[in-house]
């Protein structure tokens, strides 16, 4: 029984990153083949949805994780790795659109986060899993929830791993 529920405990905080980082993913792949005045808005929409979740780890989910002294490498390397997104997204912002400068950094930023979103999927989570308890997860997804909803993203009550925003990808109005 333990198992099954640390099960659902832990899936639905990776099913609730892992939302986010296809969205992000998503956007990332409509600004490669969007024209230089599409490419403006698309990137005001990448700049908030990676920074509305970096800002949700870090204030969230990696804490936890510094307690454990095994993963706190592990998180100091994704800090790093958040830093240096959060570096592109503001070189980008400064660039103008139709600047060659312009694509060739949003490639560093694009190539930066899908390493990081790698690591995350591939190494931390199954760490996590490892070191946390069933209550850990629960309180982060929790936290998770509430940040969003802070931020104006309704999380689905019947999914709590899912989100309004997450459902209809692209759909979303200006
Ligand atoms: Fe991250």
């Amino acid at each position: 029984m333990a198992q099954a529920k640390s099960q659902q405990q832990s899936q639905q905080l990776f099913d609730l990153l892992k939302r986010d980082h296809r969205q992000s993913e998503k956007i990332m792949k409509q600004i490669e083949s969007a024209s230089a005045e599409e490419r403006e808005d698309l990137f005001q929409t990448l700049n908030e949805a990676l920074s509305d979740h970096m800002q949700m780890e870090e204030q969230v989910f990696y804490p936890q994780l510094q307690k454990i002294p095994e993963l706190q490498e592990m998180v100091q390397d994704a800090l790093e790795e958040h830093k240096e997104a959060k570096e592109y997204l503001s070189e980008i912002d400064d660039i103008d659109v139709d600047d060659d400068d312009w694509f060739s950094t949003f490639q560093d930023l694009q190539e930066g986060v899908q390493h990081h979103v790698q690591d995350e999927e591939n190494q931390i989570f199954p760490e996590c899993k490892r070191y946390l308890s069933d209550d850990q997860f629960a309180q982060i997804v929790q936290k998770c929830i509430q940040f969003k909803e802070q931020i104006g993203e309704v999380v689905l009550p019947k999914q709590r791993g899912a989100t309004a925003r997450g459902q209809q990808p692209g759909s979303r109005q200006k």
